[in-house]
């Protein structure tokens, strides 16, 4: 019974103080490599209920999620991802995986410190076909023209047939890039984010 008690009190108190740490932790890697996390707070749940409510939730469903951060998504994901999914976040930031490894443990996820760019290597590795779903908040309008098309055509080679590809923005400027591999259009955008945020669906042509 006391240990019951204890459990209601301390647990809303941590999770909130988790969510702290981890937007400390994002805050000061976002000043040390802004160029390459494109931010300096987690996306906001808001922008993730947006996201998570799009991804088809099948049987055995493979997930690809492109810069986990500190795993704003990831964890909205992972409750709602069948017990038989496999999610599959890729991060480059060795501090950001590291506090993703502590926080964040479930059978069904496979944390990868690695270029988003190697995608499909991974795939391949956990023997998956490729994924139903790849969620990205990469900063495209951070990276140059040489990047920002290797991670594409990474994106497009590691999508199954008919799979959705969601990318989200602070500035619709990479829908243009975007749009020559695939079919892609604005769905949403979202106020309650800082920066506020645009969100792409976006499929293999
Ligand atoms: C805008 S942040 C989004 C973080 C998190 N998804 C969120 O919404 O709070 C982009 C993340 O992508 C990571 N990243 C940048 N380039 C990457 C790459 N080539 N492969 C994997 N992750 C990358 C950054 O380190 C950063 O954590």
């Amino acid at each position: 019974m006391s240990s019951g008690i204890r459990l209601i009190l301390t647990t809303p108190y941590s999770k909130r103080s988790n969510k702290r740490r981890a937007s400390l932790l994002f805050l000061k890697e976002g000043v040390k490599k802004i160029r390459t996390q494109g931010s300096l707070l987690p996306s906001s749940k808001y922008l993730g209920r947006r996201i998570v409510k799009r991804i088809p939730m099948r049987d055995k469903v493979v997930i690809v999620e492109l810069g986990a951060g500190t795993g704003a998504f990831t964890e909205m994901i992972l409750a709602k991802m069948p017990k038989n999914g496999t999610l599959l976040a890729f991060e480059t930031n060795h501090i950001l995986t590291e506090h993703l490894r502590k926080t964040l443990i479930d059978p069904r996820l496979f944390i990868i410190e690695d270029d988003a760019a190697r995608l499909y290597k991974h795939l391949e590795e956990h023997s998956l076909p490729p994924a139903d779903c790849i969620v990205s908040g990469l900063p495209f309008g951070d990276f140059n023209r040489a990047k920002r098309q290797r991670l594409l055509s990474a994106i497009r080679d590691g999508l199954g047939d008919g799979g959705l590809y969601l990318q989200f923005q602070y500035l619709p400027v990479s829908l243009q890039h975007i749009k020559k591999m695939f079919r892609a259009k604005i769905i949403g955008f979202e106020m309650r984010n800082f920066p506020p945020a645009f969100l792409y669906e976006c499929k293999k042509k």
